[in-house]
């Protein structure tokens, strides 16, 4: 057995909308920060059986995602994967909004990887975990990451490093508002915002207006110009999840209350914003120096059930 790690990722630019479902090609462009305390570890071997056999946390997975991914890789990109035993836990829930499909499915392609020889680089990893969560493509290293492409073209969607994180080091925490799954998993909501909201298109370009900010932002070092551009990136797909019919809605009381928090933060100027995903988590994304502040802030919230510091 072969033993690979990786750690989900928070979105700064969001994706939210694919051009294409089956090969799960984004729609918009965006830009990751790993979440380095989170980590999925997943152990990959042969199975002396016909098919591949799958467990999470210890349970066998019924959703058959995993043997799904594997299959398309084989028919699809002709891979040779003989069929594998995978087990696979993190130190974290899933399902609620942490993107453990992202850590997941870039932890397994690494271990295959590593089992089968294959000597997959960077961006071939990338890609193939793309087809499994187009946010795990950015998972496969640790960094300021930018998940991007041309169009419709499937080879061009894979995640690359703009900038490593020593380099640049924030403060994350990740505030736990909720240990239930989430209701809506992303793909549906995100099928749904694509089919039925009226400003999808407007979304599509303004958030690659964004893309652009916060790139520039990165390699700058501008925190208060990535602060803006990931606020509205937030808020850009949060708009499209309200508009779409039935509207979709992953943020919870406690959420929103720990969202009104760190705003008032950022109004008394301290370096601080937040941003969420399909799920009621809150991230909270600082200057490292200014941590106790925005902790001591966040804890007082109530319905805040745990703040994890996620990047050390
Ligand atoms: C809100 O990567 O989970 O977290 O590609 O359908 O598996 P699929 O979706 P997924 O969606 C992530 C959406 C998001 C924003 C982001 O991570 O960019």
């Amino acid at each position: 057995m072969i033993e690979a790690i990786a750690h989900p990722n928070v979105a700064l630019i969001k994706y939210w909308g694919k051009y294409n479902d089956t090969l799960r090609i984004p729609a918009t462009p965006s830009l990751s920060i790993p979440l380095l305390g989170l980590t999925t570890h997943t152990r990959v071997g042969l199975h002396q059986g016909s098919g591949d056999e799958v467990s999470i946390f210890g349970v066998r997975d019924a959703s058959g995602r995993i043997t799904a991914w594997l299959d398309t890789l084989r028919h699809s990109f002709g891979l040779d994967i003989p069929p594998l035993h995978v087990e696979s836990s993190s130190n974290f829930p899933a399902s609620s909004g942490l993107a453990s499909s992202a850590s997941g499915f870039a932890a397994l392609v690494k271990g295959i990887d590593q089992l089968l020889g294959l000597e997959l680089d960077l961006q071939a990893q990338s890609r193939l975990a793309r087809l499994g969560s187009a946010s795990a493509a950015r998972s496969v290293c640790e960094g300021y990451m930018v998940l991007d492409g041309e169009g419709s073209a499937h080879e061009s969607w894979s995640a690359r490093r703009l900038l490593d994180w020593q380099s640049w080091p924030l403060g994350v925490c990740v505030v736990l508002c909720s240990k239930t799954h989430k209701p809506i998993p992303s793909s549906e909501g995100m099928r749904i915002g694509r089919e039925t909201s009226p400003i999808f298109n407007d979304w599509v370009s303004a958030n690659r207006r964004l893309f652009t900010e916060a790139v520039q932002a990165v390699e700058h070092r501008d925190f208060e110009r990535l602060a803006w551009a990931s606020k509205w990136s937030f808020y850009g797909m949060c708009s499209v999840m309200e508009s779409s019919r039935p509207p979709v809605s992953y943020l919870n009381r406690a959420s929103q209350a720990v969202i009104h928090a760190v705003a008032t933060l950022d109004d008394k100027g301290v370096p601080a914003f937040f941003t969420c995903d399909a799920g009621p988590q809150v991230k909270c994304v600082y200057l490292p120096e200014h941590e106790q502040v925005v902790r001591s802030r966040i804890e007082q919230v109530p319905g805040v059930l745990e703040v994890r510091r996620a990047c050390p």
